[in-house]
Order: C-alpha cells, then structure tokens, then sequence
C-alpha cells in the first residue's frame, strides 16, 4: 500500500476534546447546559447504533442528551406533534430526527416542521438556503467532517478538482457547496457526478480530490483514481453484517496518496460535527 490513510477516529477525538472544552465554558458562563434531543422512530438496528452513538459521544462532551423512541407504526401526526413539543421546549436546543423514516411518513414533512434554530442536521430549507448563500447557520454534519478531515490532514484543497461520486441531499449536494465556496479547504473546481453520468470513470481519474458517497459497496475501484489522489469515503455499506465503504480500498491504496478507511473515517467526523452543531445551537438560544 502507497496511501496514507486519514485516521478518522484521531481527527473526531481531537475535535470532541476542543468541542468539550467550548461546552464547559459555555456552560459556566451562560449556565445552559446544551441540550440535543433525538428521535428514533421505529427498530431500525442499523438506526439504534447510530442514535446510541450520539448520545454516548454528547455524554462524553458535557451535552445532554434524551432520546425520543416511537413505535414503529407511529403516525405522521404524532410524529409531527412530538417534533412541536420539541420545538417549544426551551430546554432543547438541537433536534435530530433520525433517517430514515417508516413509510406511512413523509420525512420532508418532518424535516420541515423542525424549528430552523434548533435544526443541528442542517436539513430545512431555511438552513440550506444559508449555505448555498455561503452565510451558514449550520454546517451539513457529514459534508463539513470530510472538510475537516481534508484540512487536518493537510490536503491542498484551493483550485483543485474535487469530484463528489452521488448527489444525496445529506451528503453529495451539500459536499459540492461547501468545496466550491470561498474559504478556507474550498475554493475548488467541483464536479458532482451520478447513476447518469456518462463515462464515470474518465471524469473521477481527473479528480484530485475524490469523494466517494453514492451507497454502493465497493463501486470505486483503481482504474477510476488518479495516481495520487486523496480520497474520501462516505460509504457505509453493510455487507454479510460487515461495513463496507464506497470504494474498494486495498486496490485504491496502492494509487492513492491518501484515503480515508471504513469504518474509522468519514463516520466518527459526522457526529464530532453534530455536537458542534449542537453547542451552535445552544449558543444562537442564549443570543436570541
Ligand atoms: N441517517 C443517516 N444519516 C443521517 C444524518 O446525518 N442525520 C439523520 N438525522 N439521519 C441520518
């Protein structure tokens, strides 16, 4: 193997430990103890471990977390009357409706119903629209840990060619947006590809930065890096109950100048990202 793999895990322990510190002189300043309150709908198990995880890693960080759980023939309107108790709760001040969502609901009318200031997924509209205009009020929990992880792992982002494999509104979209803007790791040449791009393989060899989240085990593969590309996996695939990322990673090693394992990469960033959006949101409470 020739990549240096991005330590994911290192990266998100080092951004707790500094989002720990804020917490606690926020804290000690403002006496409001940030507060994300999720909600998991249905027995996904998949679901579970995730929301589990985020409330152990909010304990760890000094943010309080409960956790909502609903049946899984929960209807749209009780779901939506939950997320307005939530809404007015001021001692709540992140709320995150776990993904998916059984199918007698509409998850776009949930996500809508979430109160813009306390939307730490940055999912609504209103969030969008900010970032899009470049003035974010939340940053995209999973776009914004790949952008980290490329700073701390000191990849030359400014008018590179970033190709983003998937167009997902969690992930691929919002991933584009945050490379293309001014500032820093951004400032790049983006190019969003998909299951139409035509010639796959000729656009992602011309990508210096590659993003892989298209939700397909394996699917990039050698031939479709450039040699000394650094690349990003978004992938979680679980295969035989084993997690499987985008890209096929021991033959994309040996090309690559970096890539991100799975598990141990993207994922852990995700969350690091959730806390801080959380602590953001905490502090937008107490300003306004
Ligand atoms: N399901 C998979 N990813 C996500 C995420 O980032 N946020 C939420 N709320 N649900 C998800």
């Amino acid at each position: 193997m020739t990549a240096r793999v991005i330590d994911g895990k290192a990266v998100a322990a080092k951004v707790r430990e500094q989002i720990a510190d804020v917490v606690e002189q926020f804290r000690n300043q403002s006496n409001v103890e940030p507060h994300l309150a999720a909600v998991l709908v249905g027995d996904d198990p998949a679901s579970a471990i995730y929301v589990r995880n985020k409330e152990r890693a909010c304990e760890k960080v000094g943010i309080k977390s409960t956790l909502h759980r609903l049946s899984g023939e929960t209807t749209q309107a009780q779901l939506l009357d939950l997320v307005q108790q939530l809404n007015s709760d001021r001692s709540v001040h992140g709320i995150l409706v776990q993904l998916p969502l059984p199918q007698q609901i509409d998850p776009i009318a949930i996500l809508d119903a979430v109160t813009p200031l306390k939307d730490v997924d940055a999912f609504h509209p209103e969030n969008v629209g900010l970032i899009v205009q470049g003035r974010p009020r939340f940053l995209p929990c999973t776009p914004r840990g790949v952008q980290v992880l490329l700073a701390e792992s000191g990849t030359d982002v400014s008018g590179k060619h970033a190709v983003v494999l998937g167009r997902s509104e969690i992930v691929g979209k919002p991933m584009a947006l945050l490379l293309m803007q001014k500032g820093e790791t951004a400032n790049a040449t983006v190019t969003i590809c998909h299951s139409r791009t035509q010639n796959l393989a000729d656009v992602t060899r011309t990508a210096d930065i590659l993003i892989a989240a298209i939700g397909s085990p394996e699917f990039v593969t050698g031939d479709m890096v450039k040699p000394g590309a650094v690349v990003i996996d978004v992938g979680t695939n679980r295969v035989n109950d084993k997690l499987v990322g985008d890209v096929a990673f021991d033959q994309v090693a040996e090309i690559a100048a970096a890539i991100t394992p799975v598990p141990g990469g993207v994922g852990p960033m995700t969350i690091a990202m959730l806390l801080q959006n959380t602590l953001t949101a905490a502090k937008l409470s107490v300003d306004s």
